[in-house]
């Protein structure tokens, strides 16, 4: 029985993880990769490391395998940019993260100079230094690189299939290209208005093909054990695979992955809709069989995880991420105090880059435990804030919220979620649901799956948390975390 891979190329760390026909995860391998802080507010990773990470744990996963291998799926942190040289093949630059805020400036004079309305309607997305092209804009400008004919941009699936098919294939896929602010996700291409404004040649665009359906074939002696001609079937970035790994296929049907950040996704269906105040209109995937595009309304949550790595590594208040379930459970309340974990600005609903963190609330007996319930909570909050946003958009009430991701392990934050938003939460059994995605994307244009129907029969949850009746004390604490929200908002240092 052939298996499929799935590369989870991550913010913070890549994943390579075998799946079986049964669509049951088999084998996996993680390795870490550094980051690189040299400024305040840019975060930057190298391309040639994450390589070395992806082929490292692909090629450990492959030495334990007795299996074939049937079809690779990528997914990966979105938005990301590399450059690199398609003559030599190398890259060009550090590659600029998401979480990097370099882009700012440009954000404000292209707003300025009123271009946000172009980029609401064709992009789905807003002015800011999260998506690719300011950084892209920043590296041609600043960075010291002259775009020419050798140049390749790419998000890091691009970068990846491109190593993976030595050097054949630059492409990327629907759902990727639509972080870029250079994409028309309506008309599925890119925009030439849209890369004259950022100041983008559009010779540097890879090819956009499906999510699912065969972009490429691996090439020989490019990873250890790695055979040629293996089908490269799936591509999407990870919140958009997590949507897929989580068997929302009917409009309505609604994610959550609480990881670094958080990010909430509802299936929207075929038709992209009209910008939604405070949200983002992405595609969510394009499949060749069924021929099929799907589009999601997205919540983009930057800080939640990343808030229990500040009490681990900069307060020393905890000294392992799964100490702060335990903690947070201790006690019955946070005592009044909030935490609003504007570490990097504010994402949705606010899309205030100004904005910072802010404790508030304090009095003496707020401690330890009150403090690890407060960053806890704050999970919940802020995603019950994108929750209200896109009920009030799409006119429809949310029936569950799936979840997933390293913080979702935590019972004491679910069962508050489902308080918060009046529904049932539901944590899926397999908790690596955007590698899942990855490997269920490149499997259903393989033809190991037959329909989208087939993938969702197997779908299956870990356990499920019922609000509880009263809603009394989680409304009136909701209504105090709103006003701590507004503390943290427009920062100005002095
Ligand atoms: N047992 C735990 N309890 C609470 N939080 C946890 C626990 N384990 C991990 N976390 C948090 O979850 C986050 C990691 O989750 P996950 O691996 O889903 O992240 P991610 O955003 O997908 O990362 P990447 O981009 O590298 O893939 C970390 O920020 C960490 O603080
Ligand atoms: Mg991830």
């Amino acid at each position: 029985m052939a298996v499929l891979i799935a590369l989870d190329a991550g913010t913070t760390g890549v994943r390579a993880m075998a799946v079986s026909p049964e669509g049951l995860p088999i084998g996996a391998r993680y390795r870490e990769f550094p980051q690189y802080f040299s400024r305040p507010g840019w975060v930057e990773h190298d391309a040639e490391e994450i390589w070395t990470a992806v082929s490292a744990t692909l090629a450990d996963l492959l030495a334990t395998l007795d299996q074939p291998v049937a079809a690779i799926g990528i997914t990966n942190q979105r938005e990301t940019v590399v450059l690199w040289d398609r003559g030599t093949g190398q890259a060009l630059h550090r590659a600029i993260v998401w979480q990097d805020r370099r882009g700012a400036p440009l954000c404000e004079s292209l707003e300025a100079a009123g271009h946000l309305e172009l980029v609401r309607t064709r992009t789905g997305l807003v002015l800011d230094p999260y998506f690719s092209a300011t950084k892209l804009a920043w590296l041609f400008s600043e960075g010291g690189i002259t775009p020419g004919p050798s140049v390749a941009f790419g998000t890091v699936d691009s970068w990846l299939l491109w190593r993976l098919t030595g050097g054949a294939v630059h492409a990327t896929d629907p759902s990727n290209a639509s972080r870029t602010l250079l994409f028309d996700i309506r008309r599925l291409e890119w925009d030439p208005e849209l890369a004259d404004v950022f100041g983008v040649p559009t010779s540097i665009l890879p090819e956009v093909g499906p999510s699912s359906g065969r972009l490429g074939t691996t090439a020989a002696d490019v990873v250890a054990g790695l055979p040629a001609g293996v089908p490269i079937s799936g591509v999407a970035g990870d919140q958009q695979a997590a949507l897929f790994g989580q068997a929302c296929f009917a409009p309505g049907m609604t994610k959550n992955t609480y990881g670094t950040g958080s990010f909430v996704l509802m299936n929207v269906g075929d038709r992209c809709p009209d910008p939604v105040p405070g949200l983002l209109t992405t595609v969510a995937w394009s499949l060749e069989h069924p021929a099929e595009v799907a589009y999601a309304l997205e919540g983009a949550i930057f800080v939640t995880g990343a808030a229990v790595q500040w009490l681990r590594d900069q307060l020393g208040l905890i000294g392992a991420a799964a100490e702060i379930g335990p903690l947070a459970a201790s006690v019955d309340d946070t005592g009044g105090a909030y935490l609003v974990p504007a570490l990097t600005g504010l994402g949705s609903p606010y899309w205030d880059p100004h904005a910072r963190g802010a404790l508030v609330g304090l009095t003496r007996g707020v401690g330890r435990a009150q403090l690890a319930r407060a960053v806890v909570e704050a999970m919940a909050f802020q995603t019950r804030d994108v929750v209200d946003a896109m009920q009030a958009a799409s006119g429809q009430a949310l029936a569950e919220l799936r979840v997933d991701g390293g913080a979702s392990v935590m019972d004491a934050l679910l069962g508050f979620q489902a308080d918060l938003l009046g529904v049932p939460v539901v944590r899926a059994a397999v908790s690596e649901t955007t590698a899942l995605g990855a490997a269920l994307l490149a499997g259903l244009a393989e033809g190991v799956w037959g329909s989208l129907a087939e993938i969702s029969d197997r779908w299956a949850h870990d356990a499920i948390f019922t609000p509880a009746a009263d809603h009394a004390a989680v409304d009136s604490a909701y209504q105090g975390w709103r006003r701590a929200v507004e503390r943290a908002k427009e920062w100005v240092q002095p």
